[in-house]
């Protein structure tokens, strides 16, 4: 399969001029008890990183290039445990192998299913192929949570 053809965002929210003062491009996802989550949005593509100032100079005084893989931003976090900040990637991104940043690692990449059934998509009311991926965040406990007593019957 290749991958999807991804949506095109060329600014930050906070580069972007034409952003409300709550960003558009941010979420928040509550989870309950048991962690599940489910998350729609639109496949990022790969993008430059900005090429002007300090860090445009050190890209051509060590020859990279300013290409990243296409990614989400992702921070979770909960009660008793570490918060954990991280970067989620798309199997088959030709920049995967070549992030200019080095920040890919394998457990971060995420296969996408392609899904192209026409009577699922007229049932979700989709004129166009859609893409699910899985991701497990595992959270460290914090030290409290490590070292408190155990509780329950014994
Ligand atoms: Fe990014």
């Amino acid at each position: 399969m290749s991958p999807p053809d991804p949506c095109w965002l060329s600014w930050y929210d906070h580069e972007d001029p034409s952003q409300p003062e709550v960003p558009l491009r941010l979420a928040r996802v509550l989870v309950g008890e048991g962690g599940g989550y489910e998350l729609r949005t639109v496949v990022p593509g790969p993008y430059e990183i900005p090429k002007h100032g300090p860090v445009g100079r050190l890209l051509t005084a060590v020859g990279r290039h300013a290409w990243r893989p296409a990614h989400f931003h992702v921070k979770v976090s909960a009660d008793g445990f570490q918060p954990l900040t991280t970067m989620i990637y798309f199997e088959g991104d030709p920049w995967l192998h070549d992030d200019t940043i080095s920040s890919v690692k394998p457990g971060l990449v995420v296969r996408l299913a392609e899904h192209d059934q026409p009577d699922r998509l007229q049932a979700l009311g989709l004129d166009r192929p859609f893409y699910t991926g899985a991701f497990d965040f595992v959270l460290k406990p914090t030290a409290a949570e490590v070292d408190a007593p155990a509780t329950g019957a014994a």
